[in-house]
């Protein structure tokens, strides 16, 4: 990284990892020019490059050269090379998941490429869990020993005012000096799921909405339909008559696990937001009112992702598990956006940034 003037005119980044790019969303909000994606599941193309204005490269990340990001860093700007890797492997949702699980070993590449790349800045985005784990030291000890400052901290989001119950770890590391995740703002207004969807047109399960090709949600089966009737706005089928509830449920392992068939609450932030949200019987994601489980805008916006966020080109039949797994995957973009403003901030407070280089990006 060079510098031409007295001053960084701006960040270029590079994201890892980046699906239909939440996190490049959110750090374009703050200012910085994301410039290329690179992600190995194509039908992420479209959403990543026609809203972010980047490259995306299709390709894994254990493939990717140092020198196809290393183009992308151009002088006189702070690099910011910032990844969210599969969570799966480590998610609590996934009871599934061994410690062999080769995902891990995609973190080792973000490490490779940023011992090989050097960038001025480092983030990453994953579930708690993972602080927990030797891939995570090797990857903090390994930016601690080429002369990076680290901070990383798990963040709860509604803390931050974000819709949706999620936590996360963040991690930001500088080349620069200090740095920290910040704190939650203090009196933050936590958004709830009313000031999100509440003013959406109604829906019936299986249905969508002629006018916006995301507002359509999933049928329910008859036996689900009566379910989500006998469900209680923030509960779950602890709720329901004894005939409605499923056979591993009832049995004394099934009791403890209240995690699935909820509905919202209107005047809370929404649940986490997983690659399923669209199945009533996958989380608490039913309907606050409509006996339905909510539709892939719901979902959408939940994330964070404007309303004109464009996932699918036009004329392409929306497929609802793609939908799924590209918007429950995503960070959410307030997220991105927090990470990218505690950078513009940093190197402010360094006196290292510009005057107006914190605009957001066209
Ligand atoms: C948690 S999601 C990232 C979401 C993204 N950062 C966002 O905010 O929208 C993880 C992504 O990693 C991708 N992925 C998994 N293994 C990969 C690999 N070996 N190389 C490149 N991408 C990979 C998946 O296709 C998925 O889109």
């Amino acid at each position: 990284m060079t510098r031409s003037n007295d001053k960084f005119a701006g960040i270029d980044a590079v994201d890892l990892f980046c699906g239909g790019g939440g996190l490049t969303c959110g750090l374009r909000q703050a200012g910085i020019d994301v410039r290329m994606g690179i992600d190995f599941d194509v039908r992420c193309r479209y959403a990543y490059e026609h809203n972010n204005h980047a490259l995306f490269l299709h390709r894994s990340v254990t493939d990717v050269a140092a020198e196809e990001i290393a183009c992308h860093f151009r002088p006189g700007r702070v690099s910011l090379l910032a990844g969210c890797a599969p969570c799966q492997t480590f998610s609590k949702y996934n009871q599934k998941a061994t410690w062999r699980d080769k995902r891990w070993l995609l973190l080792d590449h973000f490490t490779r490429l940023v011992r090989e790349t050097r960038p001025g800045l480092v983030t990453m985005e994953n579930v708690p869990k993972l602080e927990g784990q030797k891939v995570f030291s090797r990857f903090t000890d390994t930016l601690r020993g080429l002369g990076y400052h680290v901070c990383h901290q798990v963040v709860d989001c509604p803390k931050y005012g974000l819709p949706q119950l999620r936590q996360r770890v963040v991690l930001v590391a500088s080349a620069f000096g200090d740095i920290q995740v910040p704190p939650p703002p203090e009196n933050v207004h936590v958004q709830t799921v009313r000031e999100i969807i509440g003013d959406l047109p109604e829906l019936k399960a299986g249905c969508r909405d002629p006018h916006d090709r995301l507002h359509f949600c999933a049928a329910l089966s008859p036996l689900n339909m009566r379910r989500i009737r006998a469900s209680k706005p923030g509960g779950t089928w602890r709720d329901w008559p004894a005939s409605l509830v499923a056979e591993c449920h009832r049995k004394s392992t099934g009791k403890t696990y209240g995690g699935v068939y909820g509905r919202m609450s209107w005047d809370k932030p929404a649940p986490t937001m997983t690659t399923q949200f669209y199945g009533f019987g996958n989380g608490r994601f039913g309907h606050p009112s409509q006996n339905r489980a909510i539709s892939v805008r719901e979902g959408a916006l939940f994330q964070g992702f404007p309303g004109d966020y464009q996932f699918l080109p036009e004329g392409e039949p929306a497929n609802i598990s793609l939908l799924g797994k590209m918007i429950g995957n995503a960070v959410p973009v307030q997220l991105g956006r927090l990470i990218g403003e505690t950078f513009m901030l940093h190197l402010k407070q360094l006196g290292l940034l510009a005057e107006g280089a914190d605009v957001p990006v066209p």
